[in-house]
């Protein structure tokens, strides 16, 4: 007998785990979720506590506001995920490095991560330092914790398995794949409150249409992310800094 190879797993361990699926239960993720094409494992910090309290936090030593997560219970909640050999462990935290499509991928592409979420003013260190965990940042804002983040990691991963997309697989063209930023799309109505669709998009040239959307991708990612377009490999043949074209759309 055959049997199924293991699907790509997030685990996830937070004090909340009836937040999850959530959004994750719905639409592209939470359909190849229910047809198996990956599997999530919401589990309980709390369950990891051994005192009659069942206390997960404790005050920050040296002093100071808020609440801090105990090494030893969540050492105990990351030692209890069975076969956690191997992948990766991440600790969504604003203090992370910031997440990118690049590592999306390779999250994506290996056997699934274990996510802790944090909450309060922050976690132990020392469980940090010990279990080799990864911070990753979403963004450079602070949310209530580590869930959110974490279904918006799982969901960029999730996208990229194999099947989930199916035809709509244009994961080559899009955002950030080739560090540019997704050209505008249009479809019907031809004219929108006086605003037509651009004439090269109805003129049926395919060159011509693939030379426009770069055109517009190259021009917003300039306008809007300096920072990608910095780093955009220079024109072959003059050795020179790209020039973006004017952008047509408006920013
Ligand atoms: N937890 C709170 N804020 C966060 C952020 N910006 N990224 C990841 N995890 C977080």
């Amino acid at each position: 007998m055959t049997s199924e190879p293991t699907p790509w797993r997030a685990t996830v361990l937070t004090l909340f785990p009836e937040m999850f699926p959530g959004p994750l239960g719905i639409s592209l993720a939470g359909k190849a979720l229910a047809s198996g094409l990956w599997a999530l494992e919401a589990r309980d910090i709390r369950a990891s506590a051994t005192d009659k309290h069942r206390s997960v936090d404790d005050t920050p030593a040296g002093g100071g506001p808020g609440m801090v997560l105990r090494a030893d219970v969540l050492a105990a909640a990351i030692d209890a995920v069975d076969a956690s050999e191997g992948r990766p462990k991440l600790v969504m935290s604003p203090r992370g490095r910031p997440l990118t499509q690049a590592r999306v991928a390779e999250l994506a592409s290996g056997p699934g991560p274990l996510i802790v979420c944090g909450r309060f003013e922050g976690i132990d260190q020392r469980v940090i330092d010990a279990r080799g965990l990864e911070e990753v940042s979403i963004g450079d804002y602070v949310l209530s914790g580590g869930e959110i983040a974490a279904m918006t990691l799982i969901d960029a991963c999730v996208r990229l398995l194999p099947g989930v997309m199916g035809k709509l697989a244009s994961g080559t063209d899009e955002s950030f794949s080739d560090g540019l930023l997704e050209y505008p799309q249009y479809t019907r109505p031809q004219a929108f409150e006086g605003r037509p669709i651009p004439d090269v998009l109805i003129s049926g040239d395919h060159a011509k249409v693939a030379k426009w959307r770069l055109a517009e991708a190259e021009a917003l990612t300039a306008a809007r992310r300096p920072d990608l377009w910095a780093e955009r490999p220079k024109a072959p043949e003059s050795g020179k800094k790209r020039k973006p074209p004017k952008i047509t759309t408006s920013e």
